[in-house]
């Protein structure tokens, strides 16, 4: 049996025992629903993807290249004012500046790019490719970065929308009670005890596009792209940007890649490790849950587990194998995803580890 419904260390508690009972209801649903899924362009994306896909199986479907393909389609979400978690319009670090992390991969030539803590560059996912293409490096950060994208005749643009910056402030106002910034003043009139502000903090968010492609041919290409942790000390890196962390392709078996807390998956290579899976025979279902159960499994700061141990962060994978299976999974349930199969685009649940109660 598979690593998956069998590794003894996990198995030890309740919480445990539930997740596996949810990993094989989900394996069987998910084995099930794959076989009739066969007509190629296959794209799998995160659920903030559904226009993604259908973009990139489009230019598949023209003729394009699977990378080229998958960058375009993710283009519309880093383009997207109203999607808070990539590109233009993405949360700010904790000063106020949006940076940006991105990386692609592709399947024919094995070849990758990235980019991180990208400034004033709206499509850093075009940024990473170039990094591939015109340089004979891996990686460019920073300020380089920045130097490097105009050098290239892309445009700077401030990315900080007035809707992400009215974000910022209400976590700035609302985080902490020890420091020298203060919610507004209620109006006249107003007979609440506090503003809202002051009244509801700011979750952290990680969100995040990831998009692996499928072609006729059997080519495989994957980016991730994403302005990262939200409110992040200045400087900070995620997954994204991280080849075999945020996003992987091994063009003989497949890709996938991540979305959610990417300091869990940094520290497993997440998106190498399910591919890896992949080649040693899991679904990709499977292999994105074994990998979850590796990341709960291994997570015993206290700060980052509920009162019954399990991770209080999320992190969801996403797999695409070259036979034209496809799945994602998330830690906890409610995550969906969307994909492109049988020339139709929509939106599907991932299979996941534990339910919200
Ligand atoms: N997965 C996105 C991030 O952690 O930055």
């Amino acid at each position: 049996m598979s690593e998956g419904v069998t590794r003894r260390g996990f198995l030890g508690t309740a919480a445990a025992a539930a997740a596996t009972a949810n990993i094989r209801a989900n394996l069987a649903a998910a084995a099930d629903g794959m076989r009739s899924h066969t007509v190629r362009p296959i794209v799998i994306s995160s659920a903030n993807g559904l226009e993604t896909v259908t973009e990139a199986a489009r230019k598949i479907r023209d003729g394009g290249d699977t990378l080229d393909a998958v960058i375009a389609g993710v283009n519309i979400v880093e383009a997207d004012p109203n999607d808070h978690s990539v590109g233009y319009g993405g949360l700010p670090n904790e000063d106020g500046v949006v940076e940006l992390d991105a990386s692609v991969m592709h399947g024919p030539t094995h070849n990758c790019g990235s980019v991180a803590a990208l400034r004033n560059i709206m499509h850093p996912s075009r940024v990473a490719k170039l990094v591939m293409e015109r340089t004979d490096h891996v990686m460019i950060v920073g300020q380089g970065a920045l130097r490097f994208a105009k050098a290239h005749g892309l445009r700077e643009k401030d990315l900080l929308t007035d809707d992400a910056r009215r974000i910022w402030m209400k976590w700035k106002e609302s985080h902490s009670d020890r420091d020298d910034w203060l919610a507004p003043q209620k109006p006249p009139g107003d007979t609440r005890k506090r503003s809202d502000a002051a009244a509801t903090k700011t979750e952290f968010t990680y969100g995040t596009i990831h998009c692996s492609a499928l072609s006729a041919a059997g080519d495989l290409s994957a980016v991730t792209t994403t302005s990262g942790l939200s409110y992040k000390i200045p400087g900070r890196v995620g997954d994204s940007p991280i080849i075999g962390a945020g996003m992987y392709v091994d063009n003989e078996i497949g890709a996938a890649g991540s979305t959610g807390r990417g300091e869990a998956v940094i520290k497993h290579c997440g998106a190498f490790a399910v591919v890896e899976l992949m080649r040693g025979g899991l679904s990709p279902t499977d292999a994105c849950l074994t990998l979850l159960k590796r990341i709960a499994n291994h997570t015993t700061d206290p700060r980052l587990l509920d009162d019954r141990r399990r991770p209080r962060f999320d992190v969801k994978m996403y797999a695409l194998n070259k036979s034209g299976e496809f799945g994602a999974a998330s830690i906890w349930s409610g995550g969906r995803f969307a994909v492109h199969v049988n020339g139709e685009s929509r939106v599907e649940s991932c299979s996941y580890l534990f339910k919200r109660d």
